[in-house]
Order: structure tokens, then C-alpha cells, then sequence
């Protein structure tokens, strides 16, 4: 029976990709006896989405950089690179992560508000299709570092459209709360002056209004946004070459309701600006992974607590697994959720499912309706390959977990855990003053 796609219930036991994910820990337990909690991801699934996500919009001839902060594990790389996905970084270190995954120069795509010189220098030196320019003092930095190595370093603005777009405020991005972006009135002042910058192709412009969207409405408007942009900045004299349209394309975390309508939204873009002969870009990550991964996590203890003032009791799943591991319930309140591995019987019955950092904000799900559980049963967190394992921390002195990939129904360590018990490698006495 299929639960959620790549995740199915096989005699009972919930499996990713094939395969029973109780067997999946049994494994991860030969190489690492002290594991109890581990993200696991079906590689197919991934593979398939990047196909899908690429095959919709291949019709605009859009160019699909896969934003690499929503999971920027190699083995994932590769497959979204295999599926024909170019790259987007938004720092220093996820450009090198897309080199190392093989990217080419010309399917690297450079975002971020902090522009470093590092990056402007790697752009320059390295490569990249194209840097998205989060406002105008930062091409008198990308001007500096291209002329230094006499290359031409292609720029689109971002613009702020003053879009707001539902969901959680962290992450709205194309309004006037938002720190990104320039005005379109200042990315218009800009094109026209591209002269100032000589060794910089100033003829972009990047939207990208928010994460998390499950309907096509605000991509639509900041398409719209952009082609009156294209066609002002041309009627001005600085034709534009490139759109880029960000990413953004949410998933339904809850189960219940519709997913993002992907092939009906590329289908009305292509009626409202397919006729715009530019080049586009979109930037999508959470759509491509998040369903493709779990995170599994022991229970610890399931405690049984009497209220203070009259006789209820209150359950609380305690997990191997922590806000440091996936943070996103405590940070955003997402709704992730919680299955059992293999049910007990019994009815199901209000659980608090929590962590065990030491914060309160450490849990997963108040009253979630979950069968019995003892101490070592396994519980699987649905939706977690993006902004999941990129977003943990150390937090309490908690190694970060094991990465399991499956793929062709077999189980692979694609990255080992973090042991709590190994001394600080970073940590030194060095002098600084002298
Ligand atoms: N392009 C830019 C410029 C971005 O800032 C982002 C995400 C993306 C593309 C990819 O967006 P996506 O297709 O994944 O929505 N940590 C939050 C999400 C933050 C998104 C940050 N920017 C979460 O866990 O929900």
C-alpha cells in the first residue's frame, strides 16, 4: 500500500524505496552498533522528481538549477546532475560542493544578500552561468574580481516585487518586510547603466518570491512582474537575456489536499510569457527532495505523565532524534508526519512526540494520534529531504546523524554519523596576537 509516493507499507512495516525501513537500521546497526536515529532517502524518487520537474518545463526551455541548500548530499547531487538538473549555491561553500559534484561552470548559478569577495573571486576565476546580484553596490564587487582575471561574469538583479505569498513569514522572501532584492524601479536604473560595469552582462533579472507555495498565483504574478520588467528595461534601451523565476514549488506535508500543480502551472506560464524570447532559469529544491527522504528515529522512552491538578495523563514519545537533528517543526511549525514502523496493535491514542534537546520548543508534534510504542521501536518523520539534515546542528553536543541512500532497492551509507565521544577537531589554543 502506498502511503505518501516512495513510501509504502509492505506486511505491515513502512519501507522507502523498497525497502522495509526497520531492515534499513538493522543495517546501519553492523557498521554503526551505537545508532538510533538516521535520514534516509530514496534516490529513484529523487531521480524521478528532478525528470518530472525538468520534463514540464522543458517545453519554456527552462534551465532547472536545483538549489542546493535544500540538500546538498553528494550521492543526491549526483543523481539530480544524472536527471539533467543544473545547480544553484547560495554561498562559497555550495559552489564548491557543485563543482566537486561535477556541475560545469556553465550550470552554476550564484545567489545570496552577503556577497563575499570569495565568491565574487570564484565567479570570476571559476565560472558560473550566472550570479543573482542582490543589489547594485555588489556589481562594483563582481566588476572588480572579473576584470582582475579579464572575464565577462553574466548578472541578473533581484527584484523585490512587493509580492506577499501565504505560509510561514520565514519564508517570504518577495515583499517589502524581506531583506532581498532591489526595487524594480533601481533594477531598471541599473540595466540602464550596464555600460559602468564593462567586464559584467548586466541583462538578468531574478525573482524569487517564496518557499513553500502550493499554489501557482504568486509565481504567476512575479512572472508577470518580470516580463513588464523586460519589456520596460527594452523600451529604455537594455533589452534583457535572462529570467530567472527562483524556486519556490512547495509540497503537501500534512497529506491531506492538493499537491502543487506543476505541469498546469508551467502550462500557464508558457501562455503569459513563453513568447518572451530570453532565457530562462528556475531554482527549485524542496519540490525535487522532500518527499524522497525520512528521518527514522528510535523511541527512547514513552512517558506517561499525571496532569498536576486533576487525574488525565499526558504521553510523551521521547525520540533519538532532536530539533538539532530537524528543526524545522520548532522553527516554523511545520507539520511533519509521524508514522510508526511497524504498528503495534492497539488504538491509536494522542501522543506529544518530542526530542530530547533541552528546550521546549523540541517537539515534533503535539497529540499526534499514534498506535502503542515501546522503548526501541522505530517511528519515520515523512517529508524530510530538504531543509532537513542541511539545517542540523550540534546543538547539545549531538552528533549529526548518518545519511542512508536507497536506490534499486538497496541500502547505502552515504554519510556516516557524527561520533559524540570524538574531540573537537576545531578546537586550539593558538595565540592571535602575535
Ligand atoms: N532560490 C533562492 C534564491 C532561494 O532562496 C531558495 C530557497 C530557493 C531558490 C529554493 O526554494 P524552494 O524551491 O526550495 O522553495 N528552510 C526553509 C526554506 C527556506 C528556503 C530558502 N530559499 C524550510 O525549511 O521551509
Amino acid at each position: 500500500m502506498t502511503v505518501v509516493d516512495g513510501v509504502t507499507q509492505q506486511r505491515g512495516v513502512l519501507a522507502l524505496g523498497g525497502v522495509p525501513l526497520d531492515q534499513v537500521m538493522s543495517a546501519l546497526h553492523r557498521r554503526d552498533p551505537d545508532a538510533a536515529a538516521c535520514w534516509v532517502y530514496d534516490l529513484d524518487l529523487v531521480a524521478a522528481r528532478a525528470r518530472r520537474f525538468h520534463a514540464a518545463f522543458a517545453p519554456l526551455g527552462v534551465r532547472a538549477a536545483y538549489a542546493l541548500k535544500a540538500n546538498a548530499l553528494p550521492a543526491i547531487l549526483a543523481v539530480v546532475r544524472g536527471a539533467g538538473l543544473a545547480a544553484e549555491a547560495g554561498s562559497l561553500g555550495e559552489l564548491h560542493a557543485a563543482a566537486r559534484a561535477g556541475f560545469p561552470a556553465a550550470e552554476r548559478i550564484l545567489n545570496g544578500n552577503g556577497r563575499t569577495p570569495q565568491e565574487a573571486a570564484f565567479a570570476a576565476r571559476e565560472g558560473v552561468h550566472s550570479v543573482n546580484a542582490d543589489h547594485v553596490d555588489e556589481l562594483d564587487l563582481l566588476e572588480e574580481h572579473a576584470a582582475r582575471v579579464g572575464a565577462t561574469v553574466r548578472v541578473a538583479l533581484r527584484v523585490n516585487p512587493g509580492i506577499t505569498t501565504p505560509g510561514h513569514a520565514y519564508v517570504a522572501t518577495g515583499n517589502d518586510q524581506a531583506k532581498f532584492g532591489v526595487a524594480p524601479a533601481e533594477a531598471l536604473e541599473a540595466w540602464s547603466a550596464r555600460a559602468r560595469w564593462p567586464h559584467l552582462r548586466v541583462d538578468g533579472v531574478h525573482l524569487h518570491v517564496g518557499s513553500q507555495l502550493l499554489e501557482s498565483g504568486p509565481l504567476l504574478a512575479a512572472a508577470e512582474t518580470a516580463r513588464g520588467l523586460a519589456d520596460e528595461s527594452a523600451r529604455r534601451g537594455a533589452p534583457l537575456g535572462l529570467v530567472n523565476l527562483g524556486g519556490g514549488f512547495g509540497v503537501n506535508y500534512s497529506g491531506g489536499g492538493a499537491e502543487f500543480p506543476l505541469e498546469s502551472h508551467a502550462a500557464r506560464l508558457a501562455d503569459l510569457i513563453g513568447a518572451l524570447r530570453v532565457e530562462w532559469v528556475m531554482e527549485p529544491g524542496r519540490w525535487v527532495v522532500a518527499p524522497a527522504g525520512v528521518l527514522l528515529a528510535q523511541v527512547l522512552w514513552v512517558k506517561r505523565r499525571r496532569g498536576t491538578r486533576d487525574d488525565t495523563s499526558r504521553r510523551f514519545v521521547v525520540l533519538a532524534a532532536g530539533m538539532n537533528d530537524l528543526i524545522r517543526p520548532a522553527l516554523y511549525h511545520a507539520p511533519h508526519r509521524i508514522l510508526p514502523v511497524r504498528a503495534r496493535p492497539g488504538d491509536p491514542e494522542p501522543a506529544t512526540v518530542v526530542g530530547p534537546v533541552c528546550e521546549s520548543a523540541d517537539v515534533f508534534e503535539r497529540d499526534a494520534m499514534l498506535p502503542p510504542l515501546e522503548r526501541g521501536d522505530l517511528v519515520a518523520l515523512l517529508d524530510a529531504g530538504a531543509y532537513g539534515s542541511v539545517m542540523s546542528s550540534n546543538y547539545n553536543g549531538r552528533g549529526r546523524l548518518a545519511e542512508v541512500t536507497v536506490r534499486g532497492g538497496r541500502p547505502a551509507l552515504a554519510r556516516a554519523a557524527e561520533d559524540p565521544a570524538a574531540a573537537d577537531p576545531r578546537s586550539s589554543d593558538d595565540a592571535l596576537d602575535g
